[in-house]
């Protein structure tokens, strides 16, 4: 049925202005004033603002890290995106030494299968470069749609690659249209600090962000960086989580470099001292890189209002405090690294950003949304607010008050890592393809009805139409 949508205040990463979207087929088919309202449901949203769907280019679920997995999966996972206003995700496929990448791909299409509520795509891990992952790469691009590889330059002796392995991977990356993405610290030298530090009976949370300084952070996105300089590649830089990084991000951009930076709401918001908290609560703020020091927060605040830092990710890796965060009891080390966010994600973007004037409403659905669907292939289809983009719509109401919590977020994780927080703003209404996910705050969406998203090569913007064609195919 089609569907028209009233009195709202349209918001774009370019425009603010008042207007009624029809929906006809899952997509935008006009914008306007006095449209007809025959054979369409009516939907009145004054006072909310009108927003294209979240994009939420960073999440682990169903994740194994660390001999445990994570407890969001695709279907708690993305329902909380979509309460949170997220109308896709692109999740992290891992591969294994030895392995066909193409496996990898099965597996995580298995996973998503039957239990996404949202649209999803992939990236996918570069662990080694030889003879088979370089035959199998051109597919991946071209006929699976995963045109974002993933390198970690930590997590020695599990998922860290060498240098030399960046190195091949950004000429690969070049070569065939894929935009490489880094997690950046310099995993030798954590392991040194963290094997000392566990000599010296040093076990506690808080260890675990002594162990990885800022200029551990700092020094790996300035290789990384300066690699992509050297192999005239394209990087992503995910999780920036200091001053010092992003800085090095701001460094190379000024170079010319085609570098882009992520941070996340955790670290905006939360910081080091969180770690100290008593009775191995700290367990719960535990991430790679890790919650830095307070000055760091308004650094990165300024970092994306004037453009240094480009896009806000969740990453999402949600572990119970009770059962499995609780492996590093004694052994800092054994603490499953990551946390829910992807609910509040937006939420927090808007409450501490567009509400507290550090960025402009604009700069919240660039940074949210329209940034990485350019980023990540996904544009115009998705990531903005026009005439042939899926209709993936977020009915937002900027006024409401409430306090963030695990007794009611969406989530199967058995906390919440911004509990007790209050903020501004809530989705209300959520429509994905044109089709409720969320209506009045209560879930009406179906686990399985998200499709997964082939994404166009980096740098190569398609427009509506063959959006269009791609997602029928
Ligand atoms: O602590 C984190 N960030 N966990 C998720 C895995 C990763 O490094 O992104
Ligand atoms: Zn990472
Ligand atoms: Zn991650
Ligand atoms: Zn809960």
């Amino acid at each position: 049925m089609k569907k028209l949508i009233k009195n709202g205040t349209i918001v774009t990463a370019a425009d603010v202005y008042e207007a009624e979207i029809l929906i006809e087929d899952g997509v935008i088919s006009a914008i306007g004033h006095d449209l007809s309202a025959q054979n369409a449901e009516v939907i009145d949203v004054k006072g909310c603002y009108i927003f294209p769907g979240g994009i939420d280019p960073h999440t682990h679920l169903d994740m194994p890290f660390g001999g445990t997995v994570t407890k969001d999966d695709f279907e708690t996972g993305t329902m909380g995106a979509a309460f949170g206003g997220t109308t896709t995700i692109i999740d992290f496929c891992l591969t294994t030494k030895g392995e066909p990448l193409k496996k990898a791909l099965s597996e995580w299409h298995e996973k998503a299968k039957g239990k996404a509520v949202i649209d999803y795509g992939f990236h996918l891990m570069i662990g080694e470069i030889n003879e088979e992952v370089l035959n199998e790469l051109p597919d991946v691009v071209e006929n699976e749609g995963v045109t974002s590889l993933k390198v970690f330059m930590a997590y020695k002796n599990v998922f860290q690659a060498d240098d030399a392995t960046l190195y091949r991977t950004m000429m690969a990356a070049k070569q065939h249209g894929a935009l490489v993405m880094v997690h950046a610290e310099n995993g030798d030298v954590i392991d040194y600090l963290t094997t000392k530090a566990l000599e010296e009976g040093n076990t506690d949370p808080i260890y675990h962000a002594l162990t990885r300084p800022p200029e551990v952070e700092g020094e790996a996105t300035g290789r990384a960086a300066r690699l992509a300089g050297l192999t005239d590649s394209q990087l992503y830089v995910v999780h920036v989580s200091c001053a010092d990084a992003a800085e090095r991000i701001a460094e190379a951009r000024r170079k010319g470099i085609d570098v882009w930076g992520e941070t996340c709401p955790q670290y905006l918001v939360l910081d080091q001292s969180y770690l100290e908290k008593p009775d191995f609560e700290g367990a719960k703020y535990v991430w790679s890189p890790p919650l830095r020091e307070k000055w760091n927060q308004e650094e990165l605040w300024t970092a994306l209002r004037n453009g240094n830092l480009q896009t806000i990710g969740s990453d999402q890796c949600s572990f119970d405090f009770h059962g499995q965060k609780d492996l590093g009891k004694g052994d800092f080390t054994k603490i499953p690294n990551g946390g829910p966010i992807i609910e509040d994600r937006m939420t927090i973007l808007f409450s501490e950003g567009v509400k507290k004037g550090r960025i402009s409403l604009n700069q919240f659905v660039d940074l949210t949304s329209t940034r990485a669907a350019k980023l990540f292939g996904l544009f115009p289809q998705k990531g903005t607010i026009a005439v042939g983009s899926d209709a993936d719509i977020v009915l937002y109401d900027p006024n409401v008050e409430r306090t963030l919590s695990a007794e009611t977020h969406h989530l199967a994780v058995d906390y919440s890592a911004f509990e007790g927080m209050k903020v501004t703003g809530e989705a209300v209404s959520v429509l994905s393809r044109g089709e409720f996910v969320v209506k009045d705050k209560q879930f009406v969406g179906k686990p399985g009805t998200g499709r997964f998203i082939k994404r166009a090569k980096y740098g190569q913007l398609t427009s509506t139409k063959d959006a269009a064609k791609q997602t029928s195919n």
